[in-house]
């Protein structure tokens, strides 16, 4: 039986001040909730936040992390880094990143064996161009990026890994996919999971939705039987609104 997960990606936002205050409101505001909560804010203020989520329920991430293990990389951070400062999971594949950065399913690959091998969750996140939905080419985009991203894990390795299913149409954008739209492709994206590792693993499996989901719309989303929590943009950055929704993620 899988549970909800909920997690913040609060992109290139806040200032060291902001990034404090945020994270002790939501310690205070998700207190004694029985959830799965995640805040990946930006490197720089990682340590900062650690410190004041360290003993609650909410779980320090990553947006990004190097695919190499050290040495002549100026500007990478590592695993090894990241898990020095107490981060447990590692946002990889973002559709921003995949854009501007050129991120290849293949480096991608490559840094989810990286993350895993460091004993870190990965939240891969997956999703489609507005012009590949309207080709109808969803499917084959979604389970594209799954299979070259998933390459060469084990089952074992996919205990680790959480998937996040993000049109990129959706993102920042105010558009949601409609909670029946989203939920299939959830459910396409556990069918090829269950042929690449098998049916238990395609089960275990959590596959969060992103893109604009808000305090207004999580409720309908999460309720959809393949949808197992929200990877949230915008409205992890207030604290009441991030609340609310890990409230309808343990409800
Ligand atoms: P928004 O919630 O701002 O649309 O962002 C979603 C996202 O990209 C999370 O990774």
């Amino acid at each position: 039986m899988r549970t909800k997960y909920i997690a913040g990606n609060w992109k290139m936002n806040m200032d060291r001040a902001g990034a404090v205050d945020l994270s002790k409101a939501l310690v205070s505001e998700l207190k004694g909730l029985d959830g799965s909560f995640m805040i990946a804010p930006p490197f720089v203020y990682l340590d900062a936040v650690a410190s004041v989520i360290k003993g609650s329920n909410i779980r320090l991430g990553a947006q990004n992390a190097a695919s190499t293990e050290n040495g002549a990389h100026t500007g990478e951070v590592s695993v090894a880094m990241l898990k020095d400062i107490g981060v447990q999971s590692v946002i990889l594949g973002h559709s921003e990143r995949r854009d501007a950065q050129n991120e290849s399913d293949k480096l991608i690959n490559e840094k989810i064996l990286a993350v895993l091998n460091g004993g870190l969750e990965v939240v891969l996140c997956i999703g489609e161009q507005y012009s590949q939905r309207i080709a109808g080419a969803t499917e084959e985009v979604c389970g594209k990026q799954v299979r070259g991203c998933l390459k060469g894990l084990t089952p074992e390795q996919m205990k680790n890994v959480v998937i996040a299913y993000e049109p990129v149409w959706a993102i920042g954008t105010g558009k949601t996919a409609t909670p029946e739209e989203a939920n299939a492709v959830h459910k396409f994206v556990r069918g090829v999971l269950a042929e690449m590792f098998g049916n238990e693993t395609a089960e275990n499996t959590k596959i969060l939705y992103g893109g604009s989901m808000n305090d207004g719309n999580a409720e309908a989303l999460l309720a959809q039987p393949d949808i197992d929590g929200g990877l949230i943009g915008g409205a992890s950055l207030k604290a009441d609104k991030f609340s609310a929704i890990c409230r309808f993620s343990v409800k």
